[in-house]
């Protein structure tokens, strides 16, 4: 079995990884999958909670409407992810900071898993359930798994509200123009555990093939990406993306 899940890896792309120097991977919620995170098209976006439907407590709206009934939902799912840990795909990622010139690890998971395994500047496209940030001037503040989370902005006294992109709100400014440079840049390009259903991210390896790099996808299933993609790992990130490397 280990045998057959090594040749899942092309000698050309076992190549390229070896002789690259800028490599961007996004991942998105299937390679929180195997930590026990619901993947979004999985059972995550069915979540309801006090009787609202998933999008309706994540929304613009309700910030404005109810902004306590948020941060109970945001609270609680805080709760739930504190007891997983990364898995073996997020602490590859970490590695491989360190083995290229220029890595760059693009998320649309709002879980933290990244973080938690090590990874340093990762570029949050939707932000993280692990931030606070200040509804007036926008000052983000860090929330310490198991301390109490600030509720009012030290700077301006304004309210705090999750430092996520909700329904019907516009990706921060700034994060994905990075990302996307780095996408025009790169030789090598990894798709890790996204349905590449939600643009702009799905947009990022589209720029780097447009560009010329190598776009390696790892999923389970075939998305509307697998066709533009050169190579396509079927299998779970945290057994195929260790195979990479060996
Ligand atoms: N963990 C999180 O933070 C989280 C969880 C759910 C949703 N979201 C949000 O919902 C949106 C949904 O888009 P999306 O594309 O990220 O998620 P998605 O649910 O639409 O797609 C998940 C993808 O992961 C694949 N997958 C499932 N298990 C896998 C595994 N073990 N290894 C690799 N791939 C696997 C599925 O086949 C699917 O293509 C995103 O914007 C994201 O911000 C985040
Ligand atoms: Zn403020």
């Amino acid at each position: 079995m280990q045998i057959m899940q090594s040749d899942l890896i092309s000698a050309e792309l076992r190549n390229r990884f070896k002789h690259a120097s800028r490599v961007l991977v996004l991942t998105g919620a299937g390679i929180s999958a195997e930590s026990g995170v619901p993947t979004f098209r999985g059972g995550g976006n069915t979540a309801v909670w006090k009787g609202m439907p998933f999008d309706v407590i994540s929304s613009a709206t309700m910030v404005e409407r109810d902004l306590p009934a948020v941060w109970e939902w945001f609270d609680y799912r805080r709760s739930l992810l504190q007891k997983l840990q990364p898995n073996p795909a997020h602490y590859e990622l970490a590695r491989w900071a360190d083995v290229f010139q220029e890595f760059t690890l693009v998320t649309q998971n709002v879980d933290g898993l990244h973080r938690a395994a090590g990874s340093r500047d990762v570029i949050e496209l939707h932000g993280s359930v692990w931030r606070a940030r200040c509804v007036s001037c926008r000052t983000s503040y860090e929330i310490i798994p198991g301390e109490r989370r600030p509720d009012v902005c030290v700077g301006c006294g304004g309210s705090l509200r999750p430092d996520v992109v909700l329904f019907g709100e516009m990706l921060p400014s700034g994060a994905f123009e990075i990302a996307a440079e780095r996408a025009q840049a790169c030789q090598l390009c990894f798709v890790i555990g996204t349905s590449a259903l939600v643009y702009p991210a799905a947009g990022l390896p589209e720029i780097a093939k447009a560009a010329g790099a190598y776009v390696c996808e790892v999923n389970p299933e075939f998305t509307p990406l697998s066709a533009l993609c050169d190579e396509v790992l079927t299998g779970k990130a945290g057994e195929v993306l260790p195979l990479i490397s060996q």
